[in-house]
């Protein structure tokens, strides 16, 4: 199965939440353009994306989400008021992580009725051949890009692949949940996998994280997929439907995530990032020192 797999050249990002957790901020603009430090969320998103090697991006967007739109093209207006203050090196910077002409394309959802209906809406726009999906809210801090290390990691598995990492047994009812089969190093083998289950019946402690590689077949799937947890069209109920065709396979990666779909964990982000960060680590550090300590 190896040898005939695809190289994965799409990445799908559901970009249709309302982000209703993070009102007002996201009252007027979407969610999903909430910056982590100088830097909107689908671009790191994308810029995961980019640095595994994927040529085209989808974005399945709803109402309000023009604002992703306009960040994904190029904006002259900006460009000459930059070039007029002799700002080169801003203005490069803008656009070295743009996508080129006819790279990236946006269909709406209409309604929002859960991951797995997100995803079908880009069906036509995949076409017939294994793809990524990027959830923006989980921002991963890694040497390796989390995406790059499951492309890698996919030509030996096939099938569908998802990045997992372990949650306290606690939180399961957040996350899709594997079964474990078997486990072989940072991969494992799943035998079922299961939508928010209660502490009590997750099948393990490894969570679903916002990242995917699926096969095309999984449109198929959805377009029959009924209401699952939380009343909502849930990518995972498919995922365990192809199960028996379809290996699944979770990955531990590399690297950190932050859920940024949570306020904590959004602000954590922004600190992890910062102190990343070579312009502002010292000052940030002895400030943030200053302020735990009194
Ligand atoms: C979605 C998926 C869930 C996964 C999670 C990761 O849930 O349905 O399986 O674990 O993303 O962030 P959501 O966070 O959209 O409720």
């Amino acid at each position: 199965m190896a040898h005939t797999q695809k190289k994965v050249r799409k990445a799908v990002f559901p970009v249709g939440g309302l982000g209703t957790r993070f009102l007002p901020a996201t009252k007027a603009q979407p969610k999903e353009m909430l910056p982590v430090v100088d830097k909107p969320l689908i671009q790191y998103a994308v810029e995961e994306a980019q640095a595994a090697g994927i040529e085209e991006f989808i974005f399945v967007t709803g109402r309000g989400k023009t604002a992703i739109e306009d960040h994904f093209d190029i904006s002259f207006e900006l460009k000459d008021q930059l070039a007029s203050r002799g700002k080169d090196e801003a203005n490069a910077a803008m656009e070295t992580w743009l996508p080129g002409p006819g790279q990236v394309s946006f269909t709406r959802q209409q309604r929002p009725l859960g991951l797995g209906h997100a995803v079908w809406c880009a069906r036509a726009l995949v076409g017939n051949e294994p793809f990524a999906v990027v959830l923006a809210d989980d921002l991963m801090l890694s040497d390796v890009a989390p995406l790059k290390q499951m492309v890698e990691a996919y030509e030996h598995t096939g099938g569908n692949l998802l990045a997992v990492e372990r949650v306290p047994r606690a939180l399961s009812s957040r996350y899709g949940i594997l079964d474990v089969a078997e486990q072989h190093g940072n991969l494992v083998r799943a035998r079922g996998i299961v939508e928010k289950p209660k502490p009590e019946a997750a099948p393990s402690d490894l969570a679903v994280i916002g990242r995917y590689i699926l096969v095309p077949e999984v449109f198929d799937v959805l377009s029959h997929q009924g209401q699952g947890a939380g009343g909502e069209i849930q990518l995972t109920d498919a995922l365990q439907a192809m199960m028996r065709n379809h290996p699944l396979h979770g990955i531990l990666c590399d690297g950190t995530r932050y859920d940024c779909g949570d306020k904590a964990g959004f602000v954590l982000a922004n600190v992890a990032f910062a102190l990343r960060r070579n312009d502002i680590h010292d000052d940030l550090r002895a400030r943030l020192r200053h302020i735990v300590d009194n």
